[in-house]
C-alpha cells in the first residue's frame, strides 16, 4: 500500500495543468509548501487552506517568513513563486483583517514586521521568479515585485485596487512600482486602482515575459540562469528622480484627482501623491513614510467604511451562490431595461432572445450592445460570441427559455396580458420574472397557473453599472424558485438583495422621499445645481435632480404616484408643473430635456453661479431617506441592516465612504437622526415625522 503523506495528497490534488515545480520530498506548510528539484531551483508553492483565493494573512506571510529563511539555508540556486489555486497568484491582502482596526499605531507595528519579510524576499541572494497566473492584486503584486523576475501568463490581470478602499499599497507596492516601471504610468495605476492584462504588463515592463503555461518551467529556468532579456532601464525614473519635475506632475495628479474623488471624503489618493511627492527619489523614506500613511489611512473611518462596503458585497454575493440552471433567458420588452439586460447577459455568456411589440426597438438594441461589446469586451472573440449570443425573437421561440424577463411598460395590465400569452408555452420548470419597479407580485401573480414560479429581478439602471437586483418574493413564490433567482444573479456577476413584495420594494421606495424632497425644495425656488450639489456634497454620485432626468421623469412620476396610492408613507405632492413637462415631452435625459438640458454627450448643461446649499439642505434629501429605509427594516421588506447597506450603495450609489444609509445613522446617532427629524418638521411638516422603527433600533443600542 501506499502511503498516505502530506507530499501525496498535495500530489494527487494538484491540478494536471499546472507546472507546479517538483513534488519530491517538499517541506509542506499550512498555506504553502518548498520543493527543490534535481536542477536545484526551489519552488514555494502557495495554497491557502481552506480558501478558494490565496491571500495575504498574518498567517501567510509568517509562512513565507520561514520559507525564505529555509530557501537561504537549502542551498538553491535561484526561487521560483507560484500559486497552485485555479484563480490567481495572490488576490492581496485578507481584508477580513482590516475590519474594526482604530489604532493607527497597531497597525504600523503589523507592517513594519511585514515589510521586514517582503525586503527579506527582495533581499534573497538567488535570483527570485514570480510566476503569475490570474489574479496578481495588491499584497500580491507586492510580493511579486519584490522578486527579480516577473514570468505572466495570458490569463494574468495585476493592479493595486486599494485605492477603492480608501488605501493606497502598503506593502512596498508605492516605492518599488515607481521604481520599476514609468513612474506616472505607476501613480495612475495606483491612483485609478485599475489593472493591466498580461500584454500591457509586458508593454509596461511590469513583467519580463508572458508565456503559455506549457513553457512555464524553461522560462523560470531561463530566469534563474540570468538568460532571460528584461526591458527595465527606465528613463524616466531619472527625470522624476529630480524634485520639480515630480513637483508638476503631482500637481497635474491632484487635479485630476479631485475630479473623481474630493479630498474630504477620499484622502488616500492625495496622500499617496503627497509620498511621491515628497520621497520619489529615496526609497528607503518612502518605505517608512508609506507604513506611516497606510497605517493612518487604514484607522480612518473612510477606509474602515470602504472595508465594510467590501464585505457588503462579499456578503451578497455568498447568497448568490448555488446552480440555477439557467442557460437560455427570454427577454420581453427591449426598451431602456429589457435591452441592455439582454446585451448583460448575453455577455455574461447566457444565450439570449429578445422580443418587442417594435422590431425597431430591438434593432435598435442589439446596436447598443455591440456598441457596449466593443467598449467592454476584451477581444474580437468575446465581442463576437456575445453578439452570436444575442438573438432578436420574432416567432416566439424564446418561449422556451429556461428564465423569462418582462421588461415592458410599467402597467400592471400590460405586465398581465404579457404573461397570459407566455406562460402557456414556457417549459415546466422555466422562471418567469418581472422587472417592474414597483407593481407589487401579488398583483402580478393573479391568474397565473404556477405563481410560485414567478419572481421579481428587478435591476438598475444603467445595468453594467449598477451591480445590484432586488430578488423580489412574494406569498406564492417558492424557495427553489428563489434560490434559482439568486444564484441567477451570481452567475450574471450582479448582486441579490432579496426583498419582499411590497409598492417600490426597498430600493425606490427609500429613493422616493429624497427626490420628491428635491422637488419640493424646487418649488421653493432654490436653483436645481443648489440641490443637486448639497447631495453630491454629501457624498452621492449624483444629486437627486440629475437622477430623476436620468432615471426618466415619466417613470419616476409613474412610482412616486403608485407608492402615494398604496401606501401611507408622507410623500409630498407631486407639483403640477412636472407633470406638465412629462406630457410635452420633457421626459429627462432620454428626450435631451427634463429638468436639465442636455448636450450632445448626454452631459446635463449646469449653470456655474448659483449659491452654494445650506447646512440643512443635505439632511432635508437624506434624512426622510434615512427614514424610509427604517421603515422597511421594520415592515420586514428587508431583512437585516446589512443587506440594506449593501443595496442602496450597489443600487444608487449611495455615499460608498459613508459605509451605507443605516452605517451611517449609527455613526452619526440613532438619537440625533429622529430628533433632528422632528426639527424638520416643525420647520417643513409631517412629512418628516420619525418613523416608529426608531425606537426599537435605539432600543439595541
Ligand atoms: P421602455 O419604455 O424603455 O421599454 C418598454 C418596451 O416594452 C418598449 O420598447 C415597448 O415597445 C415594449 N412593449 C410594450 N408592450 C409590450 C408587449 N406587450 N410585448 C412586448 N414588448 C412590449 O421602458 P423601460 O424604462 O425599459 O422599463 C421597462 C420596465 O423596467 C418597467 O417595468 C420599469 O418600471 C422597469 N424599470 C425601469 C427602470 C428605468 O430606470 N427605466 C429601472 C428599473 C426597472
Amino acid at each position: 500500500m501506499i502511503p498516505v503523506t502530506k507530499a501525496s495528497v498535495w500530489k494527487a490534488l494538484a491540478p494536471r495543468n499546472m507546472e507546479l515545480g517538483p513534488q519530491d520530498a517538499p517541506k509542506v506548510f499550512t498555506h504553502s509548501r518548498l520543493s527543490k528539484g534535481s536542477d536545484d531551483i526551489a519552488w514555494l508553492v502557495l495554497d491557502r487552506a481552506d480558501e478558494s483565493t490565496n491571500t495575504l494573512s498574518e498567517a501567510v506571510l509568517t509562512e513565507l517568513d520561514t520559507a525564505f529563511g529555509d530557501v537561504e539555508g537549502m542551498g538553491a540556486k535561484g526561487l521560483v513563486i507560484r500559486s497552485a489555486k485555479k484563480s490567481g497568484f495572490i488576490a492581496g491582502a485578507d481584508i477580513r483583517d482590516f475590519k474594526g482596526v482604530s489604532e493607527a499605531g497597531e497597525v504600523e507595528t503589523r507592517m513594519r514586521r511585514a515589510h521586514e519579510i517582503v525586503d527579506r524576499l527582495a533581499a534573497l541572494r538567488v535570483p527570485t521568479v514570480a510566476i503569475i497566473h490570474g489574479h496578481c492584486l495588491g499584497g500580491g503584486l507586492e510580493i511579486a515585485l519584490a522578486c527579480k523576475y516577473r514570468i505572466a501568463l495570458g490569463d494574468a490581470t495585476l493592479g493595486f485596487p486599494e485605492i477603492r478602499l480608501g488605501l493606497h499599497p502598503g506593502l512596498g507596492g508605492t516605492f518599488r512600482l515607481p521604481a520599476l516601471i514609468d513612474p506616472v504610468e505607476a501613480m495612475t495605476m495606483m491612483l485609478t486602482g485599475k489593472t493591466v492584462h498580461a500584454k500591457k504588463a509586458k508593454t509596461l515592463g511590469l513583467v519580463d515575459a508572458v508565456v503559455e503555461e506549457r513553457h512555464v518551467e524553461n522560462a523560470a529556468r531561463a530566469a534563474v540562469a540570468g538568460k532571460m532579456k528584461t526591458e527595465r532601464g527606465n528613463w524616466k525614473s531619472g527625470v522624476f528622480a529630480l524634485s520639480p519635475a515630480r513637483q508638476l506632475a503631482a500637481r497635474q495628479m491632484r487635479t485630476k484627482a479631485e475630479k473623481h474623488a474630493p479630498k474630504e471624503h477620499y484622502p488616500a489618493p492625495y496622500r499617496l501623491i503627497d509620498l511621491w511627492e515628497g520621497h520619489g527619489s529615496d526609497a528607503n523614506a518612502m518605505q517608512r513614510a508609506e507604513i506611516t500613511s497606510f497605517s493612518e489611512l487604514l484607522a480612518s473611518e473612510t477606509a474602515q467604511n470602504l472595508v465594510r462596503v467590501f464585505l457588503l458585497r462579499e456578503k451578497l454575493k455568498g447568497a448568490a451562490k448555488g446552480e440555477s440552471g439557467i442557460r437560455h433567458v427570454h427577454v420581453i420588452g427591449a426598451g431602456t431595461m429589457g435591452g441592455d439586460i439582454a446585451a448583460w447577459c448575453a455577455a455574461r455568456g447566457l444565450r439570449v432572445t429578445l422580443a418587442d411589440l417594435d422590431r425597431n426597438v430591438i434593432a435598435k438594441a442589439i446596436g447598443r450592445a455591440a456598441e457596449f461589446y466593443d467598449k467592454k469586451l476584451h477581444s474580437s472573440i468575446e465581442r463576437r460570441d456575445a453578439l452570436d449570443r444575442l438573438m432578436p425573437d420574432f416567432d416566439g421561440s424564446g418561449a422556451k427559455a429556461d428564465l423569462v424577463i418582462e421588461a415592458v411598460v410599467e402597467k400592471a395590465d400590460v405586465k398581465r396580458k404579457v404573461f397570459d400569452a407566455i406562460a402557456p408555452k414556457m417549459k415546466k420548470d422555466a422562471i418567469l420574472a418581472t422587472n417592474t419597479s414597483s407593481i407589487p407580485l401579488e398583483v402580478l401573480r393573479e391568474g397565473l397557473a404556477s405563481p410560485d414560479r414567478l419572481v421579481g429581478l428587478h435591476f438598475f439602471n444603467p445595468v453594467a453599472k449598477m451591480e445590484l437586483v432586488e430578488v423580489v418574493a412574494h406569498d406564492q413564490a417558492s424557495k427553489a424558485t428563489l434560490d434559482r433567482a439568486h444564484a441567477f444573479c451570481g452567475a450574471i456577476d450582479r448582486l441579490p438583495a432579496a426583498v419582499k413584495s411590497a409598492p417600490g420594494f426597498l430600493v425606490n421606495r427609500a429613493l422616493t422621499p429624497y427626490l420628491t424632497e428635491a422637488f419640493a425644495m424646487l418649488d421653493e425656488g432654490t436653483s436645481k445645481e443648489t440641490i443637486d450639489r448639497a447631495a453630491e456634497e454629501f457624498g452621492m454620485p449624483m444629486g437627486p435632480i440629475e437622477l430623476a432626468d436620468r432615471v426618466g421623469l415619466d417613470i419616476g412620476l409613474e412610482v412616486v404616484r403608485m407608492l402615494k396610492d398604496e401606501l401611507d408613507d408622507p410623500i409630498p405632492e407631486i407639483p403640477a408643473w412636472l407633470e406638465k413637462k412629462i406630457e410635452s415631452g420633457e421626459t429627462g435625459r432620454k428626450a435631451g430635456k427634463g429638468l436639465y438640458a442636455y448636450d450632445d454627450n448626454g452631459k446635463p448643461k449646469k449653470a456655474s453661479d448659483t449659491p452654494a446649499p445650506g447646512p440643512e439642505m443635505s439632511d432635508r434629501l437624506v434624512l426622510p431617506m434615512l427614514n424610509t429605509c427604517v421603515r422597511c427594516l421594520r415592515e420586514g421588506i428587508v431583512e437585516d441592516e446589512e443587506t440594506l447597506d449593501g443595496a442602496m450603495i450597489f443600487a444608487t450609489g449611495f455615499a460608498p465612504f459613508r459605509g451605507g444609509p443605516m452605517h451611517y445613522a449609527r455613526s452619526r446617532g440613532v438619537a440625533d437622526i429622529p430628533e433632528t427629524l422632528k426639527r424638520l418638521e416643525q420647520q417643513h411638516g409631517p412629512r418628516f415625522a420619525p418613523d416608529n422603527g426608531w425606537d426599537a433600533i435605539r432600543g439595541e443600542t
